[in-house]
């Protein structure tokens, strides 16, 4: 939500590459955060320059293309989601103060806002935007006055009269030195060059010059120069960042040809889980999760399981849910983040939340961990983002290894996610004894082969693309599924809302009788994920039930079925088979085709895949 980034080189560095252009590649990178309008501002022979335009970066591109701007060694980079006023030319990022010589851009949402603007109004100041980072901005510059040409403690000084959430960058014409930055419960994260800094909201916004980068704290101010990164605390008091390498580098992050980065992070789905697979076991096949940092005597204590997160993760939550209850018999929870937060929930010292979160950032799920901590749970953190918020605020971590997702819909993430799940609940199963070694033997052996039918699927793939072009006038489409199909389903339905704006919705099948079976018409477009015919019998007839139901009501059927699946056939207008699998495995596989359907519907309506209007990646407020 809102990317940004921050840069200052020595004259030698931006001979190679100015300001201008770091600042520019990284908005390129972190515009999956926003893109309701971008700006830049740098500042060269006392002056600060500034661009912004209302709508995607590639219009901020023009405005500079027509106006170039001056070669500088400082700046600051801002690519929006709007919270605080439209998304307009005036409410986009920076906002200048000081007469134009300070130039803020900011992420989050600062929640005094309306208190300081009055104060500061009745000073006589005035506003040119809607924005509460404008507010931010007045503070700072009077601060700055009043340090005589102090930014870093003009920053200090002003984050401490704010409430809420925010990441402040700010450069000012009087001290060209340096870029000063602010944050507290919104990420950012500090870039180290040699004769050069960088900032970003993530390290996808200097991945293209530097994986050497710290983490920052909550509550803290940071200012680069071109040798130096200095820390403090809000307080004043010194602080030190916590130094990490970025395991992936910029190509990770492009689209490696494919036409967008949805269609490519589809593609990467069975790197995504063999990597999420890497390493877990010691030499005796015994699983070992390193990054627990959670005494397993306290794991095998567990009462209670309470998995949170939001979209796409929750549906890799409830998946999370059918696993470990089955295999670890402990009761399992799965909530929505925002509205856990909000019911008392009963929590205590043997209650573990899981939190699934692909960016680590997400603020409703952030506020849900802290919540569930102040109450005494252990917290173990899922996440896909190495120095994120959530898993640094958490007991224990498990990372899934997915490499960055660009596309704002969630796609390997979220197979990383349910197989990191699966992890965690053998683990845990292992610990307290619930399965034998040789069954989890087995189910590991399975996990191994998931890969490699990912593939099949994929390599299939045009049957289902064919079938999107066909259908891409649908006004609604309807998902079923039963056991670990229904977050399935509701994940198929979530895809096409996201990207086509198609109506979608994925209800149980079993519930269809009890209200939605009245949805059906003629013609209305059904995807069933049918169970595994080698699972509970039972299951899998009440689906093939649930198909004749909807279809003896005019819907087309589009199954989604195990091969050789031959109970769907006489039933189902198209049979999309994806390889035999263990039933509770089967979302890693029976997920895929929804994808690719959603994608190439989204394509051939000629709609922005991975940019779809009025939402983020990373929504980093609540
Ligand atoms: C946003 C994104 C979704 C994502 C959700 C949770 O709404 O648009 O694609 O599933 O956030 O994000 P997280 O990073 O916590 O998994």
């Amino acid at each position: 939500m809102c990317g940004i980034v921050g840069y200052i080189g020595l004259p030698e560095k931006t001979s190679q590459h100015g300001a201008l252009d770091v600042l520019l590649e990284g908005l390129r990178r972190l515009e999956y955060r926003g893109y309701d309008s971008a700006g830049v501002a740098t500042v060269a022979s006392g002056t600060v320059s500034m661009r912004k335009k209302s709508g995607k970066l590639a219009n901020l591109l023009s405005e500079i293309e027509a106006e170039p701007m001056t070669e500088a060694s400082v700046g600051i980079g801002h690519t929006r989601w709007a919270t605080h006023g439209a998304p307009n030319d005036l409410n986009a990022h920076p906002h200048l103060a000081d007469g134009d010589k300070l130039a803020v851009i900011h992420n989050g949402i600062i929640e005094n806002f309306a208190q300081l603007k009055a104060k500061l109004v009745s000073t006589g100041e005035t506003f040119a935007s809607e924005t509460d980072t404008e507010v931010a901005a007045k503070l700072i510059a009077q601060h700055f006055t009043a340090t005589g040409g102090d930014l870093t403690e003009a920053m200090r000084l002003a984050a401490n009269q704010l409430e809420g959430a925010f990441t402040l960058l700010a450069v000012h014409a009087d001290q060209p030195d340096r870029v000063v930055a602010s944050r507290r419960n919104s990420p950012l994260v500090v870039g180290l060059g040699d004769g050069e800094n960088f900032l970003g909201s993530d390290v996808s916004g200097f991945i293209d010059f530097t994986r050497e980068a710290v983490e920052l704290e909550q509550d803290q101010v940071v200012t680069i120069t071109t040798d130096d990164v200095a820390i403090i605390n809000f307080d004043g008091s010194p602080a030190e960042g916590k130094r990490f390498s970025v395991n992936w580098d910029a190509a990770a992050a492009e689209k490696g040809g494919f036409g967008t980065f949805m269609e490519k992070e589809i593609h990467d789905q069975p790197k995504a889980v063999e990597d999420t697979l890497l390493g877990r076991t010691d030499a005796s096949g015994r699983l070992v999760l390193d990054e627990l940092r959670i005494d397993p005597e306290e794991l095998k204590n567990i009462s209670k399981i309470i998995v949170l997160a939001c979209g796409t993760s929750a549906y890799a939550g409830m998946v999370a849910k059918y696993a470990i209850e089955h295999w670890v018999r402990v009761p399992v929870e799965v909530e929505l983040s925002h509205e856990f937060r909000y019911r008392d929930p009963i929590i205590d010292d043997s209650t573990l939340i899981v939190s699934l979160s692909q960016s680590g950032e997400t603020m409703d799920t952030l506020m849900a961990v802290r919540y569930a901590k102040e109450q005494g749970a252990r917290t173990l953190a899922i996440c896909n983002t190495n120095g994120s918020t959530i898993p640094r605020e958490s007991d224990a971590v498990l990372y899934t290894h997915a490499g960055p997702e660009i596309a704002v819909a969630s796609t390997k993430a979220f197979l990383a996610q349910i197989t990191a799940s699966y992890l965690l609940g053998l683990y845990m199963a292992q610990l307290r004894g619930k399965l034998f070694q040789g069954e989890i033997d087995d189910i590991l052996a399975d996990l191994h082969k998931i890969p490699g039918k990912i593939q099949e699927v994929l390599d299939g793939g045009e049957q289902i693309r064919e079938l999107a072009r066909e259908m891409a006038q649908a006004p609604s489409v309807l998902f079923l599924g039963r056991h670990v199909g229904y977050p399935v389903a509701m994940e198929g339905a979530l895809k096409l809302k996201e990207i086509a704006y198609i109506h979608a919705e994925g209800f149980a099948a079993g519930e269809l009788k009890h209200g939605p079976i009245a949805l059906i018409d003629q013609g209305q477009p059904v995807f069933v994920v049918v169970p595994s015919p080698h699972g509970r019998d039972s299951l899998h007839a009440k689906v093939v039930s649930n198909i004749q139901e909807v279809r003896a009501r005019g819907a087309k059927t589009i199954t989604v079925a195990e091969a050789g699946d031959a109970d769907v056939v006489d039933y189902s207008e198209q049979v999309f088979y994806v390889p035999e699998t263990q039933p509770l495995l089967m979302p890693l596989l029976t997920t895929v085709p929804l994808q690719i359907f959603a994608c190439a519907l989204a394509a051939e309506k000629g709609y922005d895949v991975d940019q779809p209007r009025n939402l983020a990646k990373s929504v980093t407020v609540e």
